[in-house]
């Protein structure tokens, strides 16, 4: 039967350990997958604790998504399980909020390097450990399809969907999807350092009028990781309330009522 449950599946979610990664790693195990979580921290974080009633359906690991021998730290310990890997949610992202004529090159380094090249040594660790119906999810951001003005975030997430294109075409052949979602504002605690400002003027271009949850994000990682989907690859999905759809239009719409 087709259908959204991930049982008998391995998954790796990073930057697990709050926010949007916690609840993703919440929801697919609760659809029946065994969830690898990793996020910067020695210890078990306190935002994955109790986010699956499933004993030992979600399991912990340390991982710098940034560094690529704990990547290979992480492969090797896989595979002495006796795993194969069937899902990767590149989800770890930190934002930085220089604008154009601030930001400094150390500044879109930091970024790159977890928001872009941690996602490609996943991708790079991951995928020989993936078979056939395999899928990578890669979490942008609808930074990554406007001219958000923090440039070095911006930047890295308009990067990352040029290396989700790439993958999909690449892996396409093994059978192994990859595709992108695209939050909007989501309340998690990355948006909660955002000023009142920020999430004022973000509303405002919202159709939907709201900011998202982060079950709202898992659901759609999980469609995408699911038999549900499984003729999707390279496909760019935004979780956004409408935001990016209306390319604008929608201060000309409002002033027009
Ligand atoms: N919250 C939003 O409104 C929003 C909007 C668009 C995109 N996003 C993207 O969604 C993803 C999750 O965002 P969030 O709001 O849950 O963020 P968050 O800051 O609440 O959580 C991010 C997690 O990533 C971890 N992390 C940071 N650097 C890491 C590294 N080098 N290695 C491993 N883990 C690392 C952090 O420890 C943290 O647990 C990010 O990629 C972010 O860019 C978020």
């Amino acid at each position: 039967m087709v259908s959204l449950q991930l049982d008998g599946r391995t998954v790796v979610v990073t930057g697990a350990g709050q926010g949007q990664g916690a609840a993703e790693a919440g929801m697919l195990a609760d659809a029946g997958a065994r969830v690898i979580a990793t996020d910067l921290a020695a210890d078990v974080p306190a935002g994955l604790a109790g986010v699956s009633p499933r004993a030992g359906a979600v399991v912990y690991r340390q991982l710098d998504v940034s560094d690529s021998s704990g990547w290979s730290g992480l492969a090797s310990w896989i595979e002495s399980q006796g795993w194969r890997v069937d899902g990767l949610v590149n989800n770890a992202g930190i934002t930085q909020r220089s604008r154009l004529l601030d930001a400094s090159v150390a500044d879109l380094r930091r970024v790159y390097d977890v928001n872009v090249a941690g996602s490609l040594l996943g991708i790079q660790a991951l995928s020989p450990l993936m078979g056939s119906g395999a899928s990578i999810v890669n979490v942008g951001s609808v930074a990554g399809l406007t001219a958000h003005y923090p440039v070095a975030y911006t930047a890295s997430k308009w990067a990352l969907r040029g290396l989700t294109q790439v993958a999909a075409m690449e892996l396409g052949p093994r059978g192994i999807r990859v595709n992108s979602v695209h939050p909007g504002f989501i309340e998690t605690p990355m948006t909660a350092s955002a000023g009142p400002e920020f999430r004022q003027a973000t509303l405002a271009e919202t159709p939907l009028g709201r900011t998202g949850t982060v079950e709202e994000v898992a659901g759609v990682v999980l469609f995408l990781l699911s038999p549900l989907s499984t003729f999707v690859t390279g496909a760019e999905i935004p979780v956004d309330g409408g935001q990016s759809g209306h390319g604008g239009a929608k201060s000309v719409s409002d002033a027009m009522r």
